[in-house]
């Protein structure tokens, strides 16, 4: 495709394809000649006590969503193929790595950010495209991209969300009914977030407890980490006033864990980030 002059847009994925997958996929329709995507439940980045064994597979849907979205070419290899005997080489971005999922999730970028490379390498496209769902992933993505010379251009995706505001996520699967109701205290978090920099508070200690007590007033929320940090950085920051900061939190609902993240800007602070979103 490439020697007949063809853009290629590539979607990496790990399946039970959603609205979220879909509007990656409908990006690169837009955006480019040929599209590409990839499901690989890729075992190198759950940890041993996750969800790998029961990661939803629904092989049959993930086909007709990604030939009514049309994808060209769907990239779905085994185990084996990827990780065949021998193989050691691990591709580590270790600061963007070490805060929020990395403290909870330890190995889980090293193994994202080895996939996506030998993925990346695979399929050479000319732009691949990450949801800012996973922020933490789109910027060691973005990390290794630059680092390893990698010529594949990266797009952000605004995150996907339900009506009532949680983002949509193959790991929603996982909700009883009353789970799935609790599970909006993730964006209504954000919300709250967004009405008190838009109020003009900047003390980031004072948001955070509130965060926390409004995620804890939830009786089958557990918190694994309400975060204000730096966007580019992910180091937390001293004050809300007259910046971009990332909200990032994680929560377990029942037994399933769900992350969420928003940049939040006060008054005058565009909500974008200059670098990536276009
Ligand atoms: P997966 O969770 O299947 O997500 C694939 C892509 O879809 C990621 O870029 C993710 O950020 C994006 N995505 C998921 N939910 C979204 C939503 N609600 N809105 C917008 N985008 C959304 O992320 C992975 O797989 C893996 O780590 C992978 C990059 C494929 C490497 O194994």
């Amino acid at each position: 495709m490439r020697a007949e002059g063809k853009s290629v847009g590539f979607v990496p994925t790990m399946g039970a394809l959603h609205e979220g997958h879909a509007t990656l996929i409908r990006r690169a329709r837009n955006e480019s000649d040929v599209v590409v995507a990839s499901i690989f439940v890729n075992p190198k980045q759950f940890g041993p006590n996750e969800d790998l064994s029961a990661y939803p597979r629904d092989l049959q849907r993930d086909l007709a969503i990604a030939s009514n979205e049309g994808v060209d070419t769907l990239f779905m290899p085994d185990v084996d193929e990827m990780y065949p005997a021998g193989f050691q080489t691990v591709v580590g971005v270790p600061d963007l790595s070490r805060p929020l999922e990395g403290e909870h999730r330890p190995g889980h970028f090293c193994g994202v950010a080895t996939i996506v490379t030998k993925l990346l390498n695979m399929v050479r496209a000319d732009r691949a495209y990450f949801g800012q769902k996973d922020y933490q992933q789109l910027l060691i993505v973005e990390r290794l991209i630059r680092d390893l010379n990698i010529s594949t251009e990266v797009i952000a995706v605004p995150t996907v969300r339900a009506e009532d505001g949680l983002a949509l996520s193959s790991r929603n699967a996982y909700l009883s009914p009353g789970e799935r109701a609790a599970a909006t205290v993730l964006f209504r978090a954000i919300q709250t977030a967004e009405a008190y920099v838009e109020g003009g508070a900047d003390d980031p200690n004072t948001l955070q407890a509130r965060l926390m007590a409004l995620v804890a007033a939830e009786p089958c929320a557990s918190i694994d980490y309400v975060a204000l940090v730096d966007p580019e950085t992910l180091a937390p920051v001293r004050t809300l006033d007259g910046r971009l900061t990332l909200l990032a939190l994680a929560v377990r609902i029942g037994r399933t864990r769900l992350i969420d993240n928003a940049l939040i800007a006060p008054p005058g602070v565009p909500r974008v980030r200059a670098r990536v979103s276009r």
